[in-house]
Formats: C-alpha cells, sequence, structure tokens
C-alpha cells in the first residue's frame, strides 16, 4: 500500500522502573516495538519510520534489517518534547509520494491489522482519521472533544489540559491516527508547545484540520484491550494475561483440550494436531509443532520442537530444538537439546539428557543417562547412569551404538567410540575402544571377597560422671 508508518517509540518509560527501553520489554516473549511492527507489517507500508529516543542504540538494533531494504528507517528524538515532536522527527523520512500516514504507539503491543486497516479506509487519504475508544474511566486520556449540534470532531483536550466538562467526555483518543501524508507534515512541523506540559501535541493537529476545513472522522477500536498502553509492570502482566487468554481460547476453538486456559503461555506459534492435550503450567517458546493426540504434562517448557502423533511428553520435561516421533515418551524429568531427534516408539525417562544425537526407532534410555554426540541404533537399551563422554576438554567426538546393543548402568563411553549392533556392554564399563558386533565387552575390576574381614564394631562411650 502507498503508505507510511511512524511509530514513536522514544518515551522513556518511567514507571518501568527499568534500565531497558518501554518499548523493547517482552509481551509473550515478543518486545512490545516488535508486536507493532507485526501489525503493520500486514498492511504493506512501504516505508516505516521508527522515532528512538531513550536506550536509542538498542531499539534500532532490535528493528535493524526488517523488511525489504531501506523500507524501515530509525530517526533520533533528542530530547523527547512530546508525540507532536516525536512525529516532526520523522517528518523528513516519511516517503512524500506515499499519501497516507499511520502514525502507532510503540508502547500499544496488542492493535489489530483489521483496525488499523478500517482506520486507513476511514481516512481514505484525504482525511484526518482518529482511533477512538469509550472507556469508563477516561482519566489521562485526550477527550474527543465533539461539536455539540453536528456531532464532528472539534479537537482533542489533553486530560491535563482539560476543564471540568471536557473532563466527562468517555470518548478518547487512543494515540493512533491516519492521515494524508503532505497535510500531517506541515501539520506537524506548525504546532505550539503552550500547554500544561510544555509539549508538542500531536493531538493539537486535530483543531488545524478543523481550521482549514479538513474533514476529521472517527473510527471505533474493536475493543479496549487493543488500544491498551504499557506504562508499568502491572499493566504489563494484564496485557500478558489477555494476550495469552486470547491464544489460549484460539486453541481450544481448534479443539486442543487445555487442563485451564488460565494456565498455559504460548510465546510464540504453537502448531496443534486433533486431540491434543496440554496440561497446566506448560510454556511454549518458538515455533512449536503438536501432532494427533499429543498429550503434554504438568509444567514443560516446549522450545522450537516438534512432537509426532500419539506421543506422550510426561511432566516438568524440557525440550528445545528437539524432533519427538510418534508414540514416543519422554519424561518425566527429560531434558531434549538442540539436534536430539528421537524416532517412533522411543523411550526417554527420568533425569536424562540428550544432545545432538538420534534414537532410533524403539530405543530406550530410561533413567539418569546422558547421551550427547550419539547415533543410537534401533532397539539399543541404554542403562541408568550411563554417558557419553563426547568431549575430550577440545573436541566433541561421536558414539555409534548399533542395533539392539545393550549398554549396562553405569558405563562411560569415551568417545569417538563405535559400539557394534547386538554388542552388550557390562555395567560399570568404561569403555574406550570399539566394542564388537555381538559380543560382550565389560571392563571393570573384579570383585574379590577378603577373607575374616569384620566389620568395625562401634566403641562404646563411658557414662557420664554425676
Ligand atoms: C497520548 C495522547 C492522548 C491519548 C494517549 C493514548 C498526545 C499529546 N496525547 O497521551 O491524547 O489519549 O496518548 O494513550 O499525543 N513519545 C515519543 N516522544 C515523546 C513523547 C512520547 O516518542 O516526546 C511516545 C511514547 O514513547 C509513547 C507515545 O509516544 O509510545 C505516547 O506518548 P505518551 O507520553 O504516553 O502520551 P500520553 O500522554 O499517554
Ligand atoms: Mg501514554
Amino acid at each position: 500500500m502507498a503508505l507510511n508508518v511512524v511509530i514513536m517509540a522514544a518515551g522513556k518509560g518511567t514507571r518501568m522502573k527499568s534500565a531497558r527501553p518501554k518499548v523493547l520489554h517482552r509481551l509473550a516473549g515478543t518486545s512490545l516495538l516488535q508486536h507493532v511492527l507485526d501489525a503493520a507489517a500486514g498492511l504493506g507500508a512501504a516505508r516505516t519510520v521508527v522515532v528512538t529516543g531513550h536506550g536509542a542504540e538498542a531499539v534500532e538494533a532490535s528493528v535493524a534489517g526488517q523488511g525489504p531494504a531501506g523500507s524501515l528507517v530509525c530517526v533520533r528524538q533528542m530530547p523527547q518534547l512530546g508525540t507532536g515532536h516525536a512525529v516532526q522527527q520523522a517528518v523528513p523520512a516519511l516517503d512524500p509520494a506515499l499519501p497516507a500516514t499511520l502514525v502507532l504507539n510503540g508502547d500499544v503491543p496488542l492493535i489489530r491489522p483489521d483496525t488499523l486497516r478500517a482506520l486507513l479506509a476511514a481516512s481514505a487519504g484525504t482525511k484526518l482519521a482518529l482511533l477512538t475508544v469509550t472507556l469508563a474511566d477516561a482519566t489521562g486520556y485526550g477527550r474527543i472533544v465533539r461539536d455539540a449540534a453536528t456531532g464532528l470532531v472539534r479537537a482533542i483536550v489533553e486530560h491535563k489540559d482539560a476543564s471540568a466538562a471536557e473532563r466527562g467526555i468517555r470518548e478518547v483518543y487512543t494515540g493512533i491516527m491516519a492521515a494524508p501524508t503532505a497535510l500531517l507534515s506541515r501539520w506537524v512541523l506548525a504546532l505550539a508547545n503552550d500547554n500544561a506540559q510544555r509539549e508538542y501535541y500531536l493531538t493539537d493537529v486535530v483543531a488545524m484540520a478543523v481550521a482549514e476545513g479538513v474533514p476529521v472522522v472517527t473510527a471505533a477500536a474493536g475493543g479496549e484491550t487493543e488500544v491498551l498502553g504499557v506504562n508499568s509492570p502491572l499493566q504489563l502482566a494484564d496485557l500478558e494475561r489477555r494476550l495469552q487468554r486470547q491464544r489460549a481460547e484460539a486453541l481450544m476453538e481448534a479443539g486442543v483440550r487445555l487442563a485451564d486456559p488460565a494456565r498455559i503461555d504460548v510465546r510464540g506459534t504453537l502448531a496443534c494436531g486433533p486431540d491434543v492435550e496440554i496440561d497446566v503450567g506448560c510454556v511454549f517458546e518458538g515455533e512449536v509443532t503438536l501432532g494427533e493426540g499429543v498429550r503434554i504434562g504438568a509444567n514443560c517448557v516446549l522450545r522450537d520442537t516438534r512432537v509426532d502423533d500419539g506421543a506422550v511428553i510426561h511432566p516438568f520435561s524440557h525440550l528445545e530444538g528437539a524432533r519427538v516421533g510418534p508414540g514416543a515418551l519422554v519424561g518425566p524429568f527429560a531434558r531434549l537439546r538442540p539436534g536430539a531427534e528421537l524416532g517412533p516408539e522411543v523411550h526417554v525417562g527420568n533425569f536424562v539428557e540428550v544432545k545432538n544425537s538420534t534414537l532410533a526407532r524403539g530405543a530406550k534410555a530410561n533413567h539418569l543417562a546422558y547421551l550427547g554426540d550419539a547415533t543410537v541404533g534401533e532397539r539399543v537399551n541404554y542403562g541408568a547412569g550411563s554417558i557419553t563422554a563426547n568431549y575430550d576438554g577440545a573436541n566433541k567426538h561421536r558414539t555409534v551404538i548399533g542395533a539392539d546393543a545393550h549398554v549396562g548402568s553405569n558405563c562411560v563411553l569415551v568417545a569417538p567410540l563405535t559400539i557394534g549392533a547386538g554388542a552388550t556392554i557390562g555395567g560399570g564399563s568404561t569403555v574406550a575402544k570399539d566394542a564388537p558386533a555381538g559380543q560382550l565387552t565389560v571392563a571393570r575390576a573384579k570383585a574379590v571377597t577378603v577373607p575374616g574381614w569384620k566389620r568395625p564394631q562401634k566403641v562404646q562411650k563411658a557414662p557420664k560422671a554425676g
């Protein structure tokens, strides 16, 4: 679309009481500013201007390289003299050939693309369009002042500048507007700061439009949630719950059974097949895919992971960059690290860690074990307490375990190492050379029995005098 977008993101966010710039605080794992950029991305703006100020370097780094080359630019606002002043800084970076400009707030993260489309349609390239919402308590907001006779918008009056009568108005400006680029550019450069806060108010362009006979129209937000701003940790947590509730409802509408929609956190995308069940306290990060009939137990964390049909992840498991095959069983208390690939029907039990390893169909590592940089064949049984010693202090090495091998408990497999198919490794062995297929390899001291040995006797204490 022939559109400029301006995102105001220079404010300090004093009430966050944080060293981090406000717009870089995270909602569902994504920065506030990124939520706004994502909402605007669907509008196809040819030019997006982010106004930075507080923490400018970090804010600019967070958006660097987004969109087609040159489509996103940052301009600095130093010092911050108000929203009108912020847009003034953006004017030289606007593309005058793009007839419409949309102004967004970097700290209003849940704005919906459909709402922005409706606002742009209302502006229609010729009018000043304001996104408004009617609130039960309008304290702090700019009020939409309408002409009593015609109902047309006359001005926006900031709360601090409003009369008692104006403070009674509950229709407020959300901080988001769309306007013809040429008019907005001219208006903001003409703003003055003769008001209660000695700031350049963007909202004063409304009175300018009225004075010039440019129509001012409004579009109503789809609800309160999408126009709520973040100014404090409390508000951030409130928005997080609202967003998570929306995501939980969308999952349930798609048939996912959540034990409790108030106790799930999706910080990325979660794609589910039919008949998925998710118990309480689970966190999904990045891109997670769950196949048909997958069950996720309580308090699991899954990040960038795919779980195939019928697999079960038992409680308190942590999976990152993993692939779990159909019908596999994982946990409780399992840890799958990046590159863990479990084939069909694999079992990985409690206190088992798997990293950069493939386990073929039916392989089992049921208790207290570590598999790193390993290739594990079909039906291998990997005993409790066994580990791959994959790191020699400088380099990582691979362990290959052939199909049907049986690794006893408490073995140290010193990589690089190959254990042949069907081999048995006796419990307690430290194996540093390849073990042949089909044979028993054992490396441990023989048990000895010491004849005549007596267990020490407990020394009897003398009774206390007196
Ligand atoms: C603004 C509106 C008010 C509206 C409210 C909705 C003005 C004058 N008032 O008030 O009518 O009801 O939003 O939330 O616009 N920012 C800058 N540089 C600055 C000042 C602000 O980039 O110099 C950014 C802030 O980081 C923030 C946004 O602009 O993202 C809004 O600024 P804020 O100070 O919150 O404006 P309000 O007083 O809430
Ligand atoms: Mg505000």
